[in-house]
């Protein structure tokens, strides 16, 4: 098993180029299912998640061929509609095959995806949209089976929560369902957008893109012609590397950015005391002497991302005075504190509240990552440590960020990949 070496602290200096969203590529992935012809996704990480759905696929019946960062998918021959489990627990995000597959085959079995270590993550509220779109379903043996031999007719669906999976399977049920759903208190994440935006250019009438409420006139059943795209950049890896060069006190530019998708984080990182500079794709953060401490509440986009708040504890540790931040998404997502606590951190953890007393000197420890936004805590927390820190069961890292040890190391920091 490959583990990361990180010497600190460290200085990073220079630009980094951020890649595709993966948790953008992963619904695209999915809505190939929906195409007559060869769908080309271009900017595609080259993460762990993406070769898997791309795997689930493959199992179904389609066949792609791989570019530079590119990967083209032909779904004409659909021969299984069964989503396994051997597949599915590895990644939950194969719970996007169920939309699609239902719409386009009239039934489908998907592995149901369980727990993770962030939390239990129900399905629920996919599997009752899809009821009401008149699919039944059984849950038998761990599957999820549905069925809707008619295909799907529209509905007005209002989600009791926020969730973007969720919404991203119903908007690609409803592309290829008889009539119009309705879709309130929709997710407004970038990723979600981009699905929209690449379903209108194909032809599948969408109104309401970016809002809680979107109107989706489907197709019923005429599958459609999807030309080639780009991908996203992803601003979670992005927020990652500016709060790598906030820990370290660096200035750092990213480059192929959407600085609009960080506003949040960029103004959290504003009121923490540090300078940015931004054009219409590059963000450049200035550092800071005296890091100031942090409220943060995660919330849905366009507040401050679940995904963002391990990273932003990291960085809170070296923050001059008590910062709180309040997990509101998952109920399970303070993995990383105890891990935190060994490099030296003082945090205590309430709840859902976690709070942070800095700044408290960092030394370096053997680490273990938990989940993949919990690991690149660890790794940020390690830059800024003295000494070695040794951060085990990195697959989780590979499962989300592209080169993450060549891309530091790129910047400066003294990081190595190394096996067990
Ligand atoms: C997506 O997960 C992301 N994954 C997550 O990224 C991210 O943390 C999360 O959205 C929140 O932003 C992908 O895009 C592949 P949700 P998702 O459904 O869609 C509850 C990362 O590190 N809920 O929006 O699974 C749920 O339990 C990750 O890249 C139900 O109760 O999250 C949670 O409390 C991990 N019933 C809340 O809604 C449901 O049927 C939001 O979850 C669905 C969700």
């Amino acid at each position: 098993m490959d583990y990361l070496r990180i010497e600190g602290p460290c200085t990073l200096s220079g630009s980094v180029p951020i890649s595709g969203a993966k948790n953008a590529a992963l619904p695209l992935i999915a809505m190939t299912l929906l195409a007559k012809n060869d769908v080309t996704l271009n900017r595609l990480p080259a993460v762990k998640d993406i070769k898997t759905l791309l795997k689930l696929l493959e199992h179904l019946g389609a066949t792609y061929t791989m570019g530079d960062h590119s990967v083209t998918i032909n779904t004409q021959n659909i021969i299984h509609t069964r989503a396994i489990y051997e597949i599915v627990k590895t990644m939950r995000a194969s719970i996007l095959a169920l939309g699609p597959l239902l719409a386009r085959e009239g039934h489908c079995e998907v592995s149901l995806p369980g727990g993770c270590a962030i939390g239990q993550r129900p399905i629920d509220l996919h599997l009752k949209a899809l009821e009401m779109m008149g699919a039944q379903i059984t849950i038998k043996g761990g599957y999820v089976y549905a069925e809707a031999r008619q295909g799907l007719k529209g509905a007005h669906i209002i989600f009791d929560k926020i969730t973007v999976t969720g919404t991203a399977n119903i908007v690609m049920a409803a592309a290829l369902a008889k009539g119009k759903t309705i879709i309130t208190n929709a997710a407004r994440e970038p990723e979600v957008v981009q699905l929209c935006e690449v379903l209108r250019r194909s032809g599948v009438g969408i109104e309401g893109i970016g809002t809680q409420e979107l109107v989706i006139y489907g197709t019923d059943r005429r599958l459609i012609e999807i030309e080639p795209f780009e991908i996203i950049p992803d601003r979670i890896e992005a927020g990652t590397y500016l709060c790598a060069a906030a820990i370290t006190r660096s200035r750092v530019t990213l480059t192929q950015v959407r600085p609009e998708h960080l506003d949040a984080v960029i103004a959290k990182l504003r009121t923490m005391g540090f300078g940015f500079e931004t054009s219409a794709d590059t963000i450049t953060i200035l550092p800071t002497q005296q890091i100031k401490p942090a409220s943060i509440v995660t919330q849905e986009y366009p507040a401050f991302p679940t995904d963002m708040q391990a990273q932003f504890l990291a960085l809170s540790t070296q923050a001059e005075g008590t910062s709180t931040i309040e997990e509101r998404l998952f109920e399970n997502r303070f993995m990383h504190v105890s891990e935190l606590q060994r490099l030296g951190a003082e945090i205590r953890l309430n709840g859902n509240v976690a709070t942070v007393v800095g700044p408290a000197p960092l030394y370096g420890a053997d680490v273990m990552a938990t989940d993949l936004r919990a690991s690149s805590a660890l790794v940020l927390a390690a830059l800024a440590a003295e000494g070695t820190t040794d951060v085990h069961r990195i697959y989780h890292l590979d499962r989300g960020y592209e080169g993450l040890e060549l891309k530091l190391k790129a910047l400066g920091a003294n990081i190595t990949r190394l096996q067990e």
